[in-house]
């Protein structure tokens, strides 16, 4: 079967969610936004139901937080709650308008699900896929009804970052793009848009800064912790390059900087030894305990 995770919404609003970890899923994030923020019913899909009892339960201690912070009131977190539901078979998903699909980083598996969608969904369903880097044409061509397939691109924490890059596809329609658009603005989000191309705008340009900085660790340029101060402090960014490398996950910053390296085929693009050194070591960053640094 499929190894995937939905969040798709009744009437109008879906999504699924990403990492293999079960620390940070994207799509509970998105699920989260889109009904407390853009107000809109949710359902959640996992070919997991473990993974959808976790999601709900970390939506509710989010929730809770937001509470007794006394940013939302007990009435708006009970509506909020009411506009989250699941789904136990894909199938379900038939009469909803908008997908979004988290699911891992594989282009099989992306293709593969937006196959089975689009024979499930009605036929003015529109398809967001949140890829960091895969091509949103490829995945559009897995199905019947390109004009209708975008790439929306969340950031993680989800909750807290402000930016969604949306990437039309070669065939995505003007209207598929405006709807996209105008539901990420109700979100409470920032857009921007991107060609499809490797990576994007924010990982073309992040993921390279991430890799030079390893290099640079590699080099012996400066410690880790130089490295990291000298760009938190020097550059006013939350978090060092190293520090957001562990954080992103040094397995997902490998993957992208691959992706980089052999679709654009340009030298600046090789991934450093060392990240490749420490994902072969299992050192993957924050989820697994240790990356750069020791969690
Ligand atoms: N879900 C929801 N909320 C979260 C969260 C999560 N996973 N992680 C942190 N938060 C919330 C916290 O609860 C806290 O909220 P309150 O103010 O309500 O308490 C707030 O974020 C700040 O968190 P902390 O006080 O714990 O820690 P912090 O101030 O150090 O912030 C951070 C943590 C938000 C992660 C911050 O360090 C940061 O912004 N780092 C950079 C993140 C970044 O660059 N993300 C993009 C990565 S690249 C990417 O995602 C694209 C890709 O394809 C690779």
């Amino acid at each position: 079967g499929i190894n995937g995770r939905f969040y798709n919404s009744g009437p109008s609003t879906a999504s699924e969610s990403k990492t293999q970890d079960n620390k940070v899923r994207q799509g509970t994030g998105i699920a989260l936004v889109i009904a407390n923020i853009a107000k809109l019913n949710v359902k959640i899909y996992d070919t997991n139901p473990k993974q959808i009892e976790k999601g709900l339960d970390l939506i509710n201690n989010l929730i809770e937080k937001e509470v007794s912070k006394q940013r939302i009131t007990r009435e708006h977190a009970e509506s909020t709650k009411s506009r989250i539901g699941t789904i136990s078979i894909i199938e379900e998903l038939d009469d909803t308008n908008f997908i979004i699909e988290a699911v891992s980083e594989n282009i099989n598996l992306k293709c593969k699900i937006f196959e089975n969608l689009d024979n499930i969904l009605k036929k003015d369903t529109i398809l967001a896929t949140n890829t960091s880097s895969i091509s949103i044409t490829k995945i559009a061509a897995a199905t019947k009804r390109p004009e209708k397939v975008i790439g929306m691109h969340f950031m993680n924490p989800v909750p807290v970052m402000k930016l969604v890059e949306i990437i039309p596809g070669l065939a995505t329609s003007e209207e598929t793009l405006n709807i996209t658009k105008n539901l990420t603005a109700k979100m409470g989000k920032t857009y921007t848009q991107s060609q499809d191309v490797p990576g994007f705008i924010a990982n073309r340009l992040l993921i390279p800064y991430i890799n030079e900085a390893i290099i640079a660790l590699e080099q012996g340029i400066g410690t880790k912790e130089d490295i990291d101060t000298t760009m938190k402090l020097g550059t006013n960014v939350p978090m060092g390059p190293l520090a957001l490398a562990d954080f992103i996950g040094l397995d997902t910053c490998l993957a992208i900087m691959k992706v980089l390296h052999n679709e654009i085929g340009d030298t600046k693009y090789r991934p450093a030894v060392l990240l490749q050194k420490y994902v072969d070591a299992g050192w993957k960053g924050k989820k697994c305990g240790r990356g750069f640094y020791q969690y």
